[in-house]
């Protein structure tokens, strides 16, 4: 399944540039001319077309986006000396000790050294400064799972490069960064900044299951209310959401967790329909809380697993791989969480809202070598598993902040 759809918007100008006499070319221009008549159609009364209907057009976010973005989601790792001293290291006081691979041990400092080269174009230079100030008197929030965590933490560091005072970086209350429960919001006093993260994997509630359920049944997901922490999310000037990762069957229907839609519990229901449903209802309450002009919104793909010769809990590992793989195919195809994802993504922009698919996929499941793996957070019992699912810091996380920067520069971010 290729859904790389970049090239067909030059299809369509090269047929309607070049219309030709011929039969099958003519045939092929009336296609054209009628599926971008849909579109444009579309553009006008979005709401009228069902929702499965723009699964059969990619090409329509295509069309909507200005013709110089550049796809920053394909290209190749580069070696590059230089890359590390452009960053944060690991004193840092913003990272979790599991990500400190150095200090736990981790002997090979190459991981820090490859830098993401889009094709056919460059991200830009990440400028912590620039950043700060375009986010000045502003929120960013972070929601969703641990690896979302990991990618906060991230930004938070890259962030601190531009502040030489880094008592006036801390957090709102005082709490500590590694032993946190439920949210944690950093303030860059001199930019009166605030970054935040909000624990919340499956980002809907998660219940007691209802009165009279099976015994097996030992929590309710709860797909169509968002978690409480919304209240709070409300008016931040940058979102960004990492969910997908819980949404599998070990996680929630082989642990006893059920789902349940309108009070009533569906032992039924599949976990994909569950993550659809649960993206549903915070596509809602974007509508109602984000205000469609200054709110920017991410959707952060799916983040690749490198678990080889068993998976996480049986014997599987990464501490084998010290570079990046040079070339990426994925037998299994897309993750279908990011199919899920993107068209939630192409429902809202459709709707003229700033949102975004933040399309890390592909770039970061070539770095294998980037894992914490066995040299996990001091005081972690042996044997334990190997971490194959977070990342270390400084590592691929701050890929992900820097095509978050360019995307926010491409739509001009600033807050006012
Ligand atoms: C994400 O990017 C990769 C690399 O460009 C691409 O192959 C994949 O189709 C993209 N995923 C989606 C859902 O657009
Ligand atoms: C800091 O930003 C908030 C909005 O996030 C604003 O209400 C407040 O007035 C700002 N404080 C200062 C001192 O500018
Ligand atoms: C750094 O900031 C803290 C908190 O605002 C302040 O007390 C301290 O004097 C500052 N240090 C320097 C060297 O400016």
């Amino acid at each position: 399944m290729d859904l790389r759809h970049e090239t067909q918007p030059q299809k369509v100008s090269h047929f309607f540039i070049l219309p030709h006499p011929n039969k099958t070319y003519a045939l092929v221009f009336f296609i054209t001319l009628l599926i971008t008549s849909i579109v444009f159609c579309n553009f006008i009364t979005p709401h009228l077309l069902p929702f499965g209907f723009f699964k059969t057009l990619p090409i329509n976010t295509q069309l909507q986006r200005p013709t110089n973005t550049c796809d920053y989601s394909y290209g190749k790792w580069v070696w590059d000396e230089t890359y590390p001293t452009r960053k944060y290291d690991e004193d840092c006081p913003f990272l979790d000790p599991g990500f400190r691979c150095h200090r736990n041990g981790r002997p090979d400092f190459g991981y820090v050294k490859w830098r993401w080269q889009p094709h056919g174009c460059d991200l830009p230079r990440f400028d912590a400064r620039d950043f700060l100030e375009r986010s000045r008197n502003g929120r960013i929030v972070f929601a969703g799972d641990s690896i979302g965590r990991n990618q906060w933490e991230s930004l938070l560091c890259m962030l601190s490069q531009g502040v030489s005072n880094h008592s006036t970086i801390y957090e709102e209350h005082g709490n500590p960064i590694t032993k946190h429960k439920g949210f944690l919001s950093i303030m860059f006093h001199d930019y009166n900044v605030t970054i935040q993260y909000y624990r919340v994997p499956f980002l809907v509630v998660i219940d007691d299951p209802p009165e009279n359920a099976p015994e097996e049944v030992r929590r309710a997901i709860r797909v169509d209310k968002l978690h409480r922490f919304s209240l709070k999310w409300a008016g931040a000037d940058v979102l960004v959401f990492s969910a997908g990762h819980w949404w599998n069957k070990d996680k929630t229907l082989k642990m006893g967790w059920y789902f349940q839609e309108e009070g009533i519990l569906n032992m039924k229901m599949d976990v994909m329909e569950a993550f659809k449903k649960s993206l549903q209802t915070l596509k809602s309450w974007a509508y109602k809380s984000c205000d469609p002009k200054t709110s920017h919104i991410f959707f952060r793909s799916f983040s690749p697993v490198h678990y080889r010769d068993g998976e996480w809990n049986s014997g599987g590992h990464c501490d084998r791989s010290k570079a990046p793989e040079t070339s990426y195919v994925n037998p299994e195809g897309e993750p279908l969480n990011n199919q899920i994802i993107l068209n939630v993504v192409e429902e809202m922009e459709a709707t003229k809202r700033k949102v975004k698919f933040l399309n890390i996929s592909y770039l970061t499941a070539m770095r294998n070598d980037g894992h914490p793996s066995r040299y996990r957070e001091p005081g972690t019992p042996q044997p334990s598993p190997q971490d194959c699912s977070h990342w270390c810091l400084p590592g691929v996380p701050d890929t992900w902040n820097e095509l978050l920067y360019a995307q926010l520069l491409s739509t001009g971010f600033r807050v006012k």
